[in-house]
């Protein structure tokens, strides 16, 4: 019997004789996908593989799928979607008439007849997840490494992409399911190497308090962006911090002065109050890419799915492309100064969101405004950093918002003991959306909208209500707007 995961094989397979079918007819193809690092990386992979085979294409990202759907199609032969499409495909249908279509993504498909020419390559067709098996820049990969042998180099970036969508976020900090082939197809290739270890961030050359303090997935209270904090922390765990005049960093450390630094951790949780379940998930699996410098963020696949977070949320989604197709050099530098400034917007967001009253209870869900603290295009990081962080009540979701103009973006999180309840917060967001002329979709765990300002609070009430019916049939006790009505 054939099994799901070779029918999704084998329709790559096809695809990608499609596409190439239509290269060599000389198609004019656009390539375009979202702003995050699971986009960024599928962008550069399906870019990096059609350049192989000089291919004629355009590349696109877009924060929002309406700045698609508000601007001319353009005289394309193929339009190919990544990580974007499936959630929108009557808006597709509707907005798309002269050209062919090939969408490669991981969001749930809408269940309705696509035109005869358009393929749909999504890992939910077959029964497999999206939100945790395989991502978007995983399913182009699937495509990518039928166009042209040399782009099993890009098995990296299917890495990078999944990580960037927080794949590993399964108990045990490493990639399974689909994912889990990938890498073992990168690391058989010599592509990425894999070992198990704390993971902080900037491990191969940042000091061992740079990067506990640099690290925000887990959020850690009280030590995540505070570098004074955890540079006591490590010494009062007596371990040395330099080496003459260089600091010392974690890939230094021997495995005995690693676990009395994850000892310290756990003791310095316990000591504030907090859950020290946080620290578990420091421990994990590192995906190394082999032929980056030790030195860079591009070495160790987390902290390139940072730096191309970094690109896409400070408005310079092509520098993320580049590096995500391999170009390195100035564009990778110019992509450092953008992690500075994202990394120094985030501690600032995330210092207030953590600050007394920033979060505002409704019934069933978690409100935190972003006002004029946190730029609308990092809601999304904020929210998910926050959802990360055990300081917000598991049975609430949290629901993150910023305007921008007279537009509200959304970004919505829930905790994994809700979505195995049976909470959908992207069906959630969907339907509240539409009730109030906004656009809103996602995965059950994690969620987006856009909304005018002036319907926000009916949207948010409405958002409310469904989490409520949903908790209600869940079986959990309400304290209930539903009651009453
Ligand atoms: O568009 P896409 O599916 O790639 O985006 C998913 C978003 O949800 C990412 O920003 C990812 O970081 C976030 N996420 C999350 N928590 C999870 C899974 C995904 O915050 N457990
Ligand atoms: O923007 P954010 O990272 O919060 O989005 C979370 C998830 O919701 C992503 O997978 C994104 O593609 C999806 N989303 C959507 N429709 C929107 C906004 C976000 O499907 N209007």
């Amino acid at each position: 019997m054939v099994d799901n995961a070779s029918l999704l094989f084998s329709l790559a397979e096809r695809t990608a004789d499609l596409i190439k079918k239509h290269v060599n007819e000389g198609a004019n193809i656009l390539v375009i996908g979202h702003n995050d690092a699971d986009a960024l990386s599928s962008l550069g992979i399906v870019c990096g593989s059609l350049k192989i085979i000089d291919a004629n294409f355009t590349c696109r990202s877009v924060a929002r799928i309406e700045e698609f759907l508000e601007s001319e199609c353009g005289d394309y032969d193929l339009i190919i979607f990544v990580d974007l499409g499936s959630g929108y495909l009557s808006e597709l249908k509707s907005k798309i008439t002269n050209s062919k279509v090939v969408i490669l993504d991981h969001h749930r498909p809408i269940d309705i007849p696509l035109p005869q020419d358009w393929v749909q390559v999504n890992p939910h067709l077959f029964g497999i997840d999206g939100m945790t098996d395989i991502s978007a820049s995983g399913v182009s990969y699937l495509v990518a490494r039928h166009l042209h042998p040399d782009a099993v180099k890009y098995s990296a970036m299917a890495i990078v992409g999944a990580l960037g969508d927080l794949q590993d976020k399964n108990g045990e900090r490493r990639l399974k399911g689909l994912n889990e082939i990938i890498v073992k197809e990168a690391v058989d290739a010599g592509v990425v190497t894999t070992s198990e270890d704390l993971i902080l961030y900037g491990r191969s050359f940042r000091g061992i308090h740079q990067a506990l303090a640099s690290t925000y997935s887990p959020f850690i209270p009280g030590l995540s962006g505070d570098e004074a904090s955890c540079l006591s922390l490590i010494i009062s765990c007596g371990i040395e911090i330099r080496n003459g005049d260089q600091w010392r960093r974690l890939i230094d450390l021997t495995e005995e002065e690693k676990k009395r630094l994850y000892n310290g951790i756990i003791g310095h949780l316990t000591t504030h109050k907090y859950p020290s379940s946080i620290a578990s998930e420091l421990l994990g699996t590192v995906y190394e890419i082999n032929g980056e410098e030790a030195w860079t963020y591009t070495r160790d696949a987390r902290e390139f799915a940072t730096l191309l977070n970094s690109t896409g949320k400070t408005g310079k989604a092509w520098i993320g492309i580049s590096l995500a197709m391999g170009v390195r050099g100035w564009v990778l530098e110019e992509a450092n100064k953008l992690l500075e400034e994202y990394r120094r917007s985030i501690a600032k967001a995330i210092s207030y969101a953590t600050s007394q009253g920033a979060l505002e209870q409704m019934h069933h869900i978690v409100i935190l405004r972003g006002g004029t603290e946190i730029d609308p295009k990092q809601i999304s990081s904020i929210a998910s950093i926050l959802s990360s962080s055990q300081l917000l009540p598991e049975d609430k979701p949290l629901v993150a918002i910023a305007q921008e103009g007279g537009l509200v973006k959304v970004s919505a999180r829930a905790s994994s003991k809700l979505v195995d309840l049976g909470l959908d917060l992207g069906e959630v967001l969907r339907k509240a959306a539409e009730i109030y002329g906004g656009k809103g979709g996602g995965h059950r765990i994690a969620a987006g909208a856009e909304i005018a300002a002036d319907r926000l609070t009916l949207f948010l009430l409405e958002v409310d209500r469904l989490v409520g019916i949903c908790m209600k049939e869940a079986g959990l006790p309400v304290q209930s707007t539903l009651d009453e009505e």
